[in-house]
């Protein structure tokens, strides 16, 4: 019997409709090989319990931990969100360092351990999630913890000039020693990890993928996370007629599904789609906008302020250029249901995934898995997403540059159909070869073996 699979991750999906790439991939992870899944509940209580509540499913299972709404406050939205996050994705001027958001982290982390302790068994591997929980190895390790322990990073590693900028960077060093592999979403990130550690910790690189890192032998390699695009696929072709969607809306649709979060530029692309209907009078009424972007983590400011700037640019867009048949940009503040956003996908003439930071973006993956390989859609695609060292076959974009995106979006549009198949037909090779079985098994695979010749 292979050996059993523990995932640690801060958020645990209990309902429906997760959005955010890690629960929607590890979810895919976890019904393929069966484990314990263990998370935050997304409950605040002023005396959690100091156990784990199991949550029986078919195929693994899941234990979830409450938060003090203290915890939360420093650990979640504090330290995670109001300094890694920004960090991590090149917004340093975002961050908001205080005493009691590290203190917090550290107190989450160290709770997390004592939790999942007696619920360890002989044999088992344990594989961390992102950057909620950078210490746990450490803490998991002090509690007599010897089990391989996997990290994997959702994210962008930081370069040595932001990590520099956290209130102890070595600390952050120390805690990766503990694992046995780092995982990382794309080259940038293992070479920014890398050069970070050279200029703020003490790392050798001992040939292939193996390192010592404050004094730890570990393993470090990029695994590009990816979806499960057989049942992605499957899931838009079953979405309604096409042709239904598209004399509802009148026009070809360009579609952008994000959380509404400052990282992924929404706001730049709205300018860029100004610009083009500026430019563009032919293509009014024949290009309409639908962006999708449920709210998240709104405790913090600049998620607020997102949300304001977004909605006051697609009011003036559409006050600018709206017609009485057309409204150039609809945009959806909420989540739906992934048959739903599947559908929309397939629909959709272009998928916008033009991030200013990004670990990998699977939307971009959602997107070309979706569309029908006859007439498929043009993913335009930021440089700054992960997912744009494997998929160059889409339009690549520096997203800053509203002009350069502008007229991506023109040739998007006017693109000929054996163009579109032949981009497709590449990005789609990349998408179903590199899906998420691949990415698990890679990773655990890697996990396994990353003692060897110690
Ligand atoms: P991140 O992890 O930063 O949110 P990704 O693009 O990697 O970014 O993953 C986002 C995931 O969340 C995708 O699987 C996407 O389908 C899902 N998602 C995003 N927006 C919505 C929405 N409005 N409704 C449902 N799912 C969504
Ligand atoms: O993929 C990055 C990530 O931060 C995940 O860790 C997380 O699940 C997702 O984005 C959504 O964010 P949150 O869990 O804060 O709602």
């Amino acid at each position: 019997m292979s050996p059993r699979l523990v995932v640690v991750s801060n958020r645990l999906p209990l309902g429906d409709n997760p959005s955010g790439g890690l629960v929607v991939a590890l979810e895919d992870a976890l019904r393929n090989s069966g484990g314990l899944w263990v998370g935050f509940s997304g409950e605040t209580s002023p005396s959690p319990e100091d156990r784990l509540t199991f949550h029986d499913g078919a195929r693994f299972q899941r234990a979830s931990f409450d938060l003090t709404e203290e915890d939360y406050e420093t650990y979640y939205v504090g330290c995670s969100n109001s300094v890694l996050w920004p960090l991590c994705h090149g917004r340093a001027d975002l961050m908001r360092i205080l005493p009691e958001y590290v203190e917090g982290y550290r107190r989450v982390n160290a709770r997390l351990a004592d939790l999942l302790l007696p619920h360890l068994q002989p044999g088992d591997r344990i594989w961390v999630q992102d950057y909620h929980l950078f210490p746990l190895a450490a803490e998991l390790r002090a509690r007599g913890v010897t089990a391989p322990i996997g990290h994997f990073l959702h994210i962008p590693f930081p370069g040595a000039q932001d990590c520099a900028a956290l209130p102890n960077p070595a600390e952050l060093f120390g805690w990766l020693s503990h694992y046995d592999l780092l995982g990382f979403q794309a080259h940038r990130d293992l070479n920014a990890f890398v050069q970070s550690a050279q200029e703020l910790s003490r790392i050798e690189e001992l040939g292939g993928d193996r390192f010592r890192l404050a004094g730890r032998g570990l393993r470090a390699a990029v695994f590009p996370i990816g979806i499960d695009a057989s049942a992605f696929i499957q899931e838009a072709r079953r979405a309604p007629n096409e042709d239904r969607m598209r004399s509802l809306t009148g026009a070809e649709m360009m579609i952008g599904v994000d959380r509404l979060d400052y990282s992924k530029g929404i706001p730049q692309r709205f300018r860029a789609f100004q610009i083009l209907l500026e430019n563009h009078p032919d293509l009014h009424e024949k290009i309409a906008f639908l962006q999708v972007a449920p709210p998240t983590r709104e405790e913090v400011q600049a998620y607020r302020d997102i949300l304001e700037e977004t909605e006051h640019l697609a009011g003036r867009i559409n006050g600018q250029f709206a017609t009485i048949n057309w409204t150039p940009i609809r945009f959806l503040h909420r989540s739906l249901p992934r048959a739903t956003l599947a559908g929309l996908y397939r629909q959709a003439h272009i998928g916008l995934v033009t991030p200013l930071a990004d670990g990998m973006n699977l939307v971009a993956k959602e997107y070309v898995a979706a569309q029908n390989v006859v007439d498929p859609g043009v993913l335009i695609l930021s440089r700054f997403a992960g997912a744009a060292e494997t998929m160059d076959q889409a339009l690549l974009i520096n997203p800053h540059d509203p002009w350069e995106l502008a007229e991506a979006m023109e040739t998007a549009m006017r693109m000929s159909a054996n163009e579109r198949r032949r981009r497709h037909a590449a990005l789609l090779r990349e998408v179903v070869e590199h899906d998420v079985t691949w990415w698990s098994a890679s990773y655990l695979d890697a996990l396994g073996r990353a003692r060897d010749s110690d």
